[in-house]
């Protein structure tokens, strides 16, 4: 992957879809090194799909309903192959994926995780940060590997949390947060200038 040429990128949703919206602004600049090239949600009527057919990139919906884990997987594999896709980014995706899944990308597997990792993995993060009583909260986009949340982080981004916060204002603030960080640490990718090399994240 070099600077010069835009890698095709996979984008997995499950929802709203507003980091999907984010890659997708900054895909619009010709001189970003990353272009959706598909979008797949598991969810029928997932609102990100709207936004990639805005945007007029390629999207369809493949459903886990009645498949194993390895199957709904291998799907999803082979759509982002036959789309010539190089990089995923897992974009409020909410499912598990197979450790088939994560290894056949590995390196090429990004995820978007609201708070300071490896701080507050898993769900209900904003409640369990504010009831913590931390003084600051983030983003963080981590390459993916077997285990839920964990991987080497690639890029994170601190916002503040305010005595007055409540979860939801928390994560308002967060995910703005997210909506910068997301497009620069695909861009940090697709330049080269960080690579996962035996479980580790490596800066060039
Ligand atoms: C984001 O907060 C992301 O960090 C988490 O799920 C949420 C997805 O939001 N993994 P959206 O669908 O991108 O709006």
């Amino acid at each position: 992957m070099t600077a010069s040429r835009r890698t095709p990128v996979g984008v997995l949703i499950s929802g709203r879809g507003s980091n999907l919206q984010s890659l997708l602004d900054a895909s619009f600049a010709d001189s970003y090194p990353a272009s959706v090239a598909l979008v797949i949600s598991n969810v029928v009527d997932a609102h990100g799909l709207i936004r990639a057919k805005t945007a007029g990139i390629p999207a369809g919906v493949i459903t886990h309903r009645g498949k194993t884990r390895e199957d709904f997987d291998a799907e999803m594999d082979d759509a982002l192959r036959a789309a010539g896709v190089e990089v995923v980014c897992l974009a409020g995706f909410m499912r598990i994926l197979s450790d088939g899944f994560v290894r056949a990308w590995e390196g090429k597997l990004l995820n978007i995780h609201p708070s300071l990792l490896p701080a507050y993995k898993g769900t209900n993060v904003h409640a369990r940060v504010i009831a913590a009583g931390e003084k600051q909260s983030g983003a963080s986009v981590h390459f993916v590997m077997p285990e839920l949340d964990a991987g080497p982080v690639i890029a994170q981004s601190t916002v503040p949390v305010l005595a007055k916060d409540t979860p939801e204002t928390l994560a308002a603030r967060v995910l703005e947060a997210e909506h910068r960080l997301y497009p620069t640490a695909l861009r940090l990718v697709c330049e080269g200038k960080v690579r996962l090399e035996k479980g580790q994240a490596v800066f060039a």
